[in-house]
């Protein structure tokens, strides 16, 4: 049984997708709901929508439940951009990449008219950063983003594989990820410039300005948050 906070979002943000329309597909555990949820929508429907998945994950389940895939060079401005999020300030800068795929989740998202997160309650904050930043790393740059991190006053840590890898973990795209604790990010765009500067930085996991909406769910129901972008 899906958690309710995320299923609820999940569901709400079915009503965005229209038929004919070619979306853009995050990754994670409430994106993973919204595929389940699409699949039946579409089937039921009849409706002809297309995919563009932003992992192995969600490329995967797409197909599982039925949806069709595209790519960015058959479709590079997608109807509609659907992720999940692990912070979200009241501006809708977001911070992504807890499950490392943030680089091609920006691609995708800020190829979107329109992109809309979907996220349990809890995932909110006054403030982005206590989560740590995933930042998204060539391995051959590895020891010099480390140091330059480190320079920004942060904690930098290369991500570890886990339990079945020995070794750093690594993305779909063949890299490292390195999760760097800021503490409260003041200025999340001069953040996202600044670290993406450092030669060897693939990508960063703010997501600042892209958001258009939130789903926000929790055990009392759907909140919707706004914003036009700049
Ligand atoms: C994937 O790298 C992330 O950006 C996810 O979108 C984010 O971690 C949210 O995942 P959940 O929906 O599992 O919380």
């Amino acid at each position: 049984m899906a958690p309710v906070g995320k299923l609820r979002a999940a569901s709400a943000a079915l009503k965005e997708v229209a038929d004919g329309d070619v979306l853009g597909i995050g990754t994670g555990s409430t994106v993973a709901i919204f595929i389940g949820l699409l699949g039946k929508k579409v089937k039921e429907e009849g409706w002809d929508v297309l995919c563009v998945p932003t992992s192995y994950q969600s490329a995967y389940l797409a197909v599982e439940n039925g949806l069709r895939l595209t790519t960015l060079d058959e479709h590079p401005t997608l109807d509609l951009a659907v992720d999940g999020a692990d912070e979200i300030d009241p501006d809708l800068n977001l911070i992504k990449g807890g499950g490392a795929a943030l680089t091609k989740e920006k691609v995708v998202d800020s190829s979107a008219k329109r992109f809309v997160v979907i996220a349990d309650s809890t995932k909110l904050v006054e403030r982005l950063g206590k989560f740590p930043l995933p930042i998204e790393v060539l391995p051959f740059a590895r020891a010099r983003v480390l140091r330059a991190l480190a320079g920004m006053g942060c904690e930098p840590r290369l991500r570890d594989g886990g339990d079945r890898k020995d070794g750093p973990l690594v993305t779909d795209n063949g890299n490292f990820i390195v999760d760097a604790a800021f503490g409260e990010i003041l200025d999340p765009h001069g953040l996202e410039l600044e670290i993406k500067m450092v030669t060897g930085v693939v990508e960063v996991g703010l997501f600042v300005g892209l958001a258009h909406c939130a789903y926000l769910g929790d055990a009392s129901g759907v909140r919707v948050l706004n914003r036009e972008r700049k």
